[in-house]
């Protein structure tokens, strides 16, 4: 799946062109966000109509008089990876040397996204020694070529030099995206629950979201299918599907419907433990007196997961202040297969932070103490160790 992922298509001129439309179409299917480059002369082989059709937005063509201000600089930074299909010997050239005359090759220097490199030409072209130079100094640079395949060329020719058909293409797109958690449905909560009081105001507490949102982001770069059940509103991380909650309940709906499919659930919200008991339909006026709130428990989400018959790997979070004694309690008691606690009232360590000091509990009784690192960080760490220790 590509969902969520920037893919930049750049459309050079060659006949091929017309099966780019197709490749646009597929990745778009897949759940990709698209933009398109043409070059002049891929103009001439197919409008940029078609493809703004099917991607819905209009196609760059231009370095100047574009609605962007600088449309190299910006659509190089969008873009996680870039592909060239088809490319042409005169495309391979101008990237070769590091030319940027145009929108597609001053792009393609603006970026630091990997790019894919499908080529299209004659045999012969294909086969010249300035290609071939060409060819191997853009993979020195760390461009990746597909292709090209053998088959019918323009003009009823055969040969070496036929553009990859845009299934294989899509696969290689894929498979570059592709990392170690490829294949691992993971499931995250994250944010503070709000609990309302009355329409108006609410409990709540002061967790941002920031680490379960980096968690979910790391396991999507690491090519895991991730779904993210939050009440925070930070922005959504790349290629995570997101289901925005606000109450424990319905976090803890939403959590035991997504959780009997997941390979591992990261439980880092900080679900509310208490919620009125009482639901009060109108604001609470001042002149009414002093307001006497009744409290009851909200469900216990980690102990619903837990408790399935076939569980996820399960991870629990444990915010304390003080000592994180009771933390290991929840790791030896809870049925989780490890705990991350950390102390809130330490500096560097509490809600809202960008960084973060934790302790790996394990329930067996044992821990690991991380320094203080980044809360990004800290999410890379704990899947090299589910990583490790996770048997699939
Ligand atoms: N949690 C949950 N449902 C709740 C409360 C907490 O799933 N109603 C989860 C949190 O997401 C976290 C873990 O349980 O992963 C521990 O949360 P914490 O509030 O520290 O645990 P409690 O059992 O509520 O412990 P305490 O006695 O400290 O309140």
């Amino acid at each position: 799946m590509l969902r969520d992922r920037r893919i930049l298509l750049a459309v050079t001129g060659g006949v091929a062109a017309y099966k780019a439309v197709f490749l646009a179409r597929r990745l778009l299917e897949r759940g990709a966000e698209l933009e398109v480059i043409m070059t002049d002369s891929a103009r001439k082989f197919v409008g940029e109509q078609t493809f703004a059709a099917i991607t819905g937005r209009p196609v760059a063509t231009g370095l100047f008089g574009e609605e962007r201000v600088s449309p190299h600089t910006e659509l190089a930074g969008w873009a996680e990876l870039i592909v060239v299909a088809p490319a042409t010997a005169a495309t391979l050239a101008r990237l070769a040397t590091g030319l940027s005359e145009d929108l597609l090759s001053a792009t393609l220097l603006a970026s630091t996204a990997p790019v894919l490199l499908a080529p299209a030409m004659h045999t012969e072209m294909w086969e010249n020694a300035a290609t071939k130079r060409n060819v191997e100094q853009l993979a020195q640079d760390g461009y990746k070529l597909i292709g090209p395949g053998e088959g019918s060329l323009a003009g009823g020719d055969v040969g070496p030099g036929r553009m990859v058909e845009p299934d294989e293409i899509v696969e290689a797109i894929e498979a570059a995206f592709t990392g170690p958690m490829s294949g691992w449905r993971v499931l995250v909560s994250a944010g503070g629950t709000r609990e309302p009081i009355d329409p108006v105001r609410y409990i709540g507490n002061r967790s941002s979201g920031k680490m379960g949102y980096a968690v979910a982001a790391a396991a999507a770069a690491r090519g895991a299918e991730v779904q993210l059940v939050t009440s925070s509103s930070l922005p959504h991380p790349t290629g995570v599907e997101v289901f925005p909650v606000e109450t424990a309940a319905e976090m803890a709906e939403r959590v035991w419907e997504l959780a009997p499919r997941v390979d591992v659930a990261v439980l880092a919200a900080a679900v509310a433990d208490f919620r009125p008991a009482e639901e009060i339909t109108s604001k609470l006026r001042r002149h009414d007196g002093v307001p006497e709130l009744l409290l009851e428990p909200t469900p216990d989400i980690l102990a619903g997961v837990a408790k399935l018959e076939k569980r996820p790997f399960l991870i629990g979070f444990a915010a304390e202040t003080g000592s994180l004694d009771g933390a290991m309690r929840k790791a030896t008691d809870k049925g989780v297969d490890l705990l991350v606690a950390n102390d809130v009232s330490e500096a560097g360590s509490g809600f809202g932070t960008d960084t973060n000091r934790v302790t790996i509990m394990f329930p067996d009784g044992t821990s690991d103490e991380w320094p203080l690192l980044d809360k990004s960080r800290v999410a890379d760490r704990l899947w090299d160790l589910v990583q490790q220790i996770r048997q699939p």
